[in-house]
């Protein structure tokens, strides 16, 4: 099907905020204080996820994935690397997740070899100055469990809160921050995005023809599910998986759900902005939780059923979307709005080969957040997607969202610019 879009596809403590002249600036991180630093997901930088359900729908017919993800970053090998870069750049917090298809590649058959191997991931973020922040389900899903018809049946509820509950009794010590899931609200987002509407019969004969290879009739990715069914479920599933980590790490540390938000404004009197709202963001507000993660890439116009398309002339990034920095600012405000949960960013980024537009992204979000904590809401987090350059799902390797080149042969890792530039500000808290 060739190259698409993914998003168009399917699309501690409070931070110290202390005026200097005309800039806020967040207190550099000490033991507990603002988390600076990056977001990755494991299916897209650890290479080789056999048996996660994203793997099997990448070597079926009609092609979906611009390319497979094969070795990704050999981050699974690398990590130890991966996180001394990040903790040299001045980082004190990573947030990564964790392959729920490698803890129980079979149904209730549990490896304790990837349990141990995640503890050590997690025990060498600690060692090295960085508070882990973790995500337990970052959108792939054993592919016995999408073919048992993932979260589009109730069934799907157990096995997770008896994963989550698994993991926080392995490593839940180690947490500074947990998410149940990430961005359970996406695929109410991309339904409101005109390609993905016109995209229905195509991701529906795309869904039978998976059902069909995999010989699983009720195979159910949650990155293709249908929101109207899968959100109810993953909003239970979210609570029962909050009461288990809850209960089994004694509540030490913040649980939460990370959240897909753009920067919505209405185009019109009969815009359905507030439709949209009440389907990507209030449900997940009402769910339990101690905090909210927040993840901005972009702006949009809301016309009555629709997204509009970005104007004419406006700067688009390798995502196809604007570039948009100053939307976090605005989508922080939104949520503080409508609640009083810490709010955690915890990804935002630009998909560019252009570093210089990096760092003026960088520059203009920082700069936002620290104009948010300088108000008064309290503002846990900046964590820039991604460290790594990595597998952007459907579109495969191309877009170019890291503070870090990977050569994509010998696994070389060579910092950009901007990555000095955000370690600089990690260190000092202070925008240049
Ligand atoms: C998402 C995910 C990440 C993406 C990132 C860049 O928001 O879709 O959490 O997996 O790779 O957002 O598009």
């Amino acid at each position: 099907m060739g190259e698409v879009d993914r998003r168009g596809l399917l699309a501690g403590s409070a931070a110290l905020a202390v005026a200097v002249g005309a800039k806020a600036v967040v207190a550099a991180p000490q033991g507990g204080g603002f988390l600076w630093g990056t977001s990755g997901a494991a299916y897209q930088i650890e290479g080789g996820n056999y048996a996660s359900d994203i793997w099997a729908l990448e070597h079926i017919t009609p092609k979906l994935f611009a390319e497979p993800s094969g070795d990704a970053d050999d981050v699974y090998n690398r990590f130890d690397e991966d996180l001394a870069l990040a903790a040299g750049l001045g980082f004190n917090a990573h947030r990564l997740s964790i392959e729920w298809a490698r803890i129980e590649p079979e149904p209730g058959q549990v490896s304790q070899a990837a349990l141990a191997y995640y503890r050590r991931v997690l025990e060498t973020c600690r060692r090295r100055g960085l508070a882990p922040v973790v995500t337990y389900n970052h959108y792939t899903v054993p592919r016995w469990f999408a073919a048992a018809g993932g979260f589009e049946t109730r069934d799907g509820i157990e096995p997770f809160v008896r994963y989550c509950d698994l993991v926080t009794r392995h490593m839940g010590d180690l947490i500074e921050v947990a998410a149940t899931f990430n961005e359970p609200n996406v695929n109410a987002l991309l339904s409101w995005t005109p390609m993905i509407q016109q995209m229905q019969p195509m991701i529906a004969g795309f869904r039978h023809a998976a059902a069909a290879a995999l010989g699983a009739p009720h195979w159910s990715s949650p990155m293709l599910g249908d929101f109207r069914v899968q959100q109810p479920i993953m909003i239970e599933a979210h609570a029962r998986a909050y009461d288990a980590i809850k209960a089994a790490s004694g509540g030490r540390f913040p649980v939460g759900v990370t959240l897909s938000l753009n920067d919505d404004q209405p185009a019109g009197a009969d815009s359905g902005i507030e439709t949209k709202r009440a389907q990507v963001l209030t449900p997940w507000l009402q769910a339990p939780g101690d905090m909210v993660g927040v993840q901005n890439y972009t702006r949009s116009q809301i016309g009555p059923t629709a997204d509009l398309p970005p104007e004419p002339g406006a700067e688009l990034t390798q995502m196809g979307y604007p570039f948009a920095p100053h939307a976090l600012e605005a989508v922080i405000r939104l949520v503080a709005s409508r609640t009083k949960r810490p709010i955690y960013v915890t990804e935002n980024g630009v998909a560019t080969e252009d570093d210089s537009r990096r760092i003026a992204f960088i520059r203009e979000a920082v700069g936002g957040v620290q104009r948010c904590i300088a108000d008064g809401i309290e503002v846990r987090s900046y964590l820039h997607w991604s460290l790594l350059d990595n597998w952007e799902w459907t579109n495969g390797y191309k877009p170019k969202f890291g503070l870090i080149a990977v050569d994509r042969t010998t696994f070389k890792r060579t910092p950009k610019p901007s990555a000095a530039y955000f370690g600089r500000i990690a260190r000092t808290g202070r925008v240049a």
